[in-house]
Formats: structure tokens, C-alpha cells, sequence
């Protein structure tokens, strides 16, 4: 058995422990980032004087063939591969030879693992940020396209004031931004050197840590070798952003799920991302959306486990750290689809502009009343009275707030007048918000616009 570790045993691990210990049914998916490593440290050995040119070529070479033994998929794992670093050595000692025994020269696995998911991770954090900027870019053009609906605004879920739907939309639009700057921030955090730290003390070999560094694109170099062969913290920051985002994303399909349901009627999820039911023939269900809210389950696990994990681990590498890994794969592999669904939900989303207007209440408009009487003179306090005065009695008499006559509304305060109607109208009262950050026409476009500029 090719193992990295046998010199100082003389039993064999027992077979569940072997099985308990392997990582490499997940850790496989580091190869690439494995192999780049690798031919970085290879680099960096022949700088430091350990390897000559020629064995930095042999090595180089071996590591090549081991790579695209990975892309075309003819790599065979081996018994006694228990992780992607055993299993790469492994192989390209098979097709070099000894020399191959020369890589890892002062190198641990605490660094190179270290080394890989940071890089492996680096990668799958730009393609994210696509899928991000994808979203809040479909976000921007959806609220263009229904820039002259309105809808009612919620608070508690009970109607509160008529806003713009893209004004809605753009709420998510911004939660979203906001994500994108935090993303941009791990992204920072993961793009630090740990190569060179060896198992937790440092490189005995003055190897050009700077030049590995250069050779791997990291911004960073890491200080102290104790901390950098345990330091997690870029994918607890990973596993936040992430519960964070899929929390955005779990709100967003909360609103749609209650939008879409026939008693609301405001918008309809495409056929393209709804299910049926195999006994009723006339459901269309919004499973999209129901699945991201599902999973948003998932990656709440994944990052509350991770934290439990690293909770008291004594100082430097310990094996719990190689259950970092799981959560982390789960939780891009997740975001790597709720993201672009959402986006595909919204891209396609039909919007119903009647049922919306059809379910805004003229009380919808009694802060507009309230203004109204402040406008008149009368402190807000007691404008709030009296036109809770006139909901009560549009509730009693059964009418909207516009169809009650000017002489009952007298009765309650003598400040109305016939310029009151002109204040009980959706339109003006959205058109009314026209202050940074409000549902007017002119503050959405100008919120469209900032919202383009941050994705770029
Ligand atoms: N498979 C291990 C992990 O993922 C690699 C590091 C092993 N290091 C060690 N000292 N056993 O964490």
C-alpha cells in the first residue's frame, strides 16, 4: 500500500479506521488546484537548490500527464490513496519514478491542503460573483420593464402604502449588491499565500515564499506558519456570505411563492421553473422557489456545523480540519444552482399589473389623508386620529376612502376640502416619494442606475 506515513508502523490500520480516515471521495474534486501547487513548489525546490533542472523537468512533465489523466477522466484511483496529495504523488511517482519523492521536500500536507482548497476556492468565488452579478443585473432590467406598475406595499404582510413593483424588486436588488461587496471581501481574505509554512513551523530551505506567491497569483503572503496551517477563517467568512445570500434568496421566493398564489395573482412563475402534480391536473407549483427556500436549511448547517468543528481545536493542524470540506463543496455546489435559478425565475416572471391594481385598498391611502391634514395646518399626531376616524368609518359604511362625501368627511375634521381627492390617487401618492431611496418614478430610475454602476 502507497502510504505517506507507514515508515514508523508496523501493523496495518485497521480497515473501518482506513475507510474513516479517507478523504478522498470528496478531496478529489482538489486535483487541479493539487497538481498547480505542486508544479509551483516543484519551481520553487530547483530555486532553493534541492531539485536540479532537470529533475524540476522530470517532475514538471510527470505532473502534466498527471493532469490530463484528470481532464480526461483516465485517472484511476488506488488503494491506499487516502487523499488527493496521496493520490497525485502516488501516481506520479508510477510515471517518474524516485524523483518523484523529491516534491514534497519540507512540505506538509497542512500546507499544501491549505494551499489547495484556498486556491480551488478562489476559483469558485469568481464564478459565483458571475452568478451574482447576473441576478442583480436581471433584477435592474426587470424593474425597468415594470417601471409603471404599482402595487401594494406590505408591512406585517397587511397593506401598507402603494409603491412601484420595481421598487420591490430593487429591494432585493440592493440586499443583493450588498452581497457582492461582502463576496469581494472573502475573496480578499482567501487570496493569502500558506505554501511554505511545512507542517506548522515554517520552511527549513529559505524556499522564495514571495516567488510562490508570484507563481500562484496570491495577494497575500501568510505570517505565521502556526496560524496558517490552521487558519479556516476565509471559508467561515465563505459559509457566512453565503447564509446570507441564500437568506436574501430565500426571502425573495418567499415574496414570489405568496405573489404567484392564486389568491394574490400578482405575478406567475414561468412553466419553465414550476412542477405539476401527479393527482392534480390543473396545479402548477412554484418548486423553484421552494427549493431555494428549502435548501436555504442546508446552508445554515453547513456553516453552524463548520463553526462547531473548528470550536476548541488546539492550536496549528488538527484532522477535524479536514471536515472543513463538505460544507464547503455543499454550499457552492448550492449556490451554484439557487443563484442562477433565481435569476432564470425573475428573467421569465410574468407580471400582472390588473390583479395587482385590483387588490390595492383605498386605505392604502390613509397616511396620504394624514399628510394631507399636516399640510392643512394640523400637527401629524392629531391628522392621525382623525383619518383613523375616517377608515373607521369607510370600514362601517362599506366604501373607499375616495367615495366618502366631502360633507361626512367635514363632519370629522372641517380642514377637508375638494382638493382632498386629489390626494386619494396612487399615483400621486407614489409620485410623492421622490427623495433618495423613495418608489417616485424618477428615484427608482436614478436607484437602477447606482444598482448598474456597483455590478459594473
Ligand atoms: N486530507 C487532509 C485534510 O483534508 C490533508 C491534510 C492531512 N494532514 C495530516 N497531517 N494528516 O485535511
Amino acid at each position: 500500500m502507497n502510504m505517506l506515513w507507514g515508515g514508523r508502523f508496523s501493523e496495518s490500520t485497521d480497515a473501518l479506521m482506513r475507510a474513516f480516515n479517507d478523504s478522498i471521495a470528496f478531496d478529489i474534486r482538489l486535483w487541479d488546484a493539487d497538481i498547480t501547487g505542486s508544479e509551483a513548489y516543484a519551481r520553487a525546490l530547483e530555486k532553493a537548490g534541492v531539485l536540479t533542472p532537470a529533475e524540476t523537468e522530470t517532475l514538471l512533465d510527470g505532473l502534466r500527464r498527471v493532469r490530463a489523466e484528470f481532464a480526461d477522466g483516465t485517472f484511476t484511483i488506488a488503494a491506499g490513496d487516502e487523499d488527493i496529495h496521496t493520490a497525485v504523488e502516488r501516481r506520479l511517482k508510477e510515471l517518474v519514478g524516485a524523483v518523484a519523492g523529491k516534491l514534497h521536500t519540507a512540505r506538509s500536507r497542512n500546507d499544501q491542503v491549505a494551499t489547495d482548497t484556498r486556491l480551488w476556492l478562489r476559483g469558485e468565488i469568481s464564478s459565483l460573483r458571475e452568478h451574482l452579478r447576473t441576478l442583480i443585473t436581471t433584477i435592474a432590467n426587470a424593474a425597468e420593464t415594470h417601471l409603471d406598475v404599482l402595487m401594494p406595499g406590505y408591512t406585517h404582510l397587511q397593506q401598507a402604502q402603494p409603491v412601484r413593483f420595481s421598487h420591490w424588486l430593487l429591494g432585493y436588488g440592493w440586499k443583493f449588491a450588498r452581497d457582492l461587496a461582502r463576496l469581494d471581501a472573502v475573496a480578499r481574505e482567501t487570496n493569502v499565500l500558506p505554501l511554505g509554512s511545512g507542517a506548522l513551523s515554517g520552511n527549513p530551505l529559505s524556499i522564495d515564499r514571495q516567488f510562490l506567491a508570484d507563481a500562484l497569483r496570491f495577494a497575500e503572503i501568510s505570517a505565521n506558519s502556526m496560524d496558517a496551517v490552521a487558519d479556516r477563517d476565509y471559508l467561515a467568512d465563505f459559509l457566512h456570505w453565503a447564509t446570507l445570500t441564500q437568506t436574501h434568496l430565500s426571502s425573495l421566493a418567499e415574496d414570489l411563492i405568496i405573489f404567484s398564489s392564486t389568491e394574490y395573482g400578482f405575478t406567475e412563475i414561468s412553466d419553465a421553473y414550476s412542477t405539476g402534480s401527479s393527482l392534480m391536473p390543473q396545479k402548477k407549483n412554484p418548486d423553484s422557489l421552494e427549493l431555494i427556500r428549502g435548501k436555504t436549511g442546508r446552508i445554515f448547517g453547513n456553516y453552524s456545523g463548520f463553526l462547531a468543528t473548528l470550536k476548541g481545536l488546539p492550536s496549528t493542524y488538527d484532522k477535524d480540519m479536514q471536515e472543513d470540506k463538505e460544507p464547503l463543496f455543499d454550499t457552492v455546489d448550492t449556490l451554484a444552482m439557487t443563484l442562477p435559478i433565481a435569476t432564470g425565475v425573475i428573467r421569465t416572471l410574468k407580471v400582472n399589473r390588473e390583479r395587482m391594481y385590483g387588490a390595492m385598498s383605498s386605505h392604502l391611502l390613509a397616511t396620504e389623508l394624514a399628510d394631507y391634514l399636516v399640510e392643512k395646518g394640523l400637527p401629524f399626531r392629531e391628522a392621525h386620529e382623525v383619518v383613523g376616524k375616517v377608515v373607521q368609518l369607510s370600514i362601517e359604511s362599506n366604501q373607499p376612502l375616495w367615495s366618502i362625501p366631502l360633507l361626512a368627511l367635514k363632519t370629522i375634521s372641517p380642514l377637508f376640502d375638494r382638493d382632498v381627492h386629489d390626494w386619494l390617487d396612487f399615483e400621486n401618492a407614489v409620485e410623492r416619494r421622490r427623495s433618495i431611496g423613495g418608489t417616485a418614478k424618477a428615484a427608482v430610475q436614478a436607484q437602477i442606475a447606482s444598482l448598474r454602476q456597483r455590478v459594473g
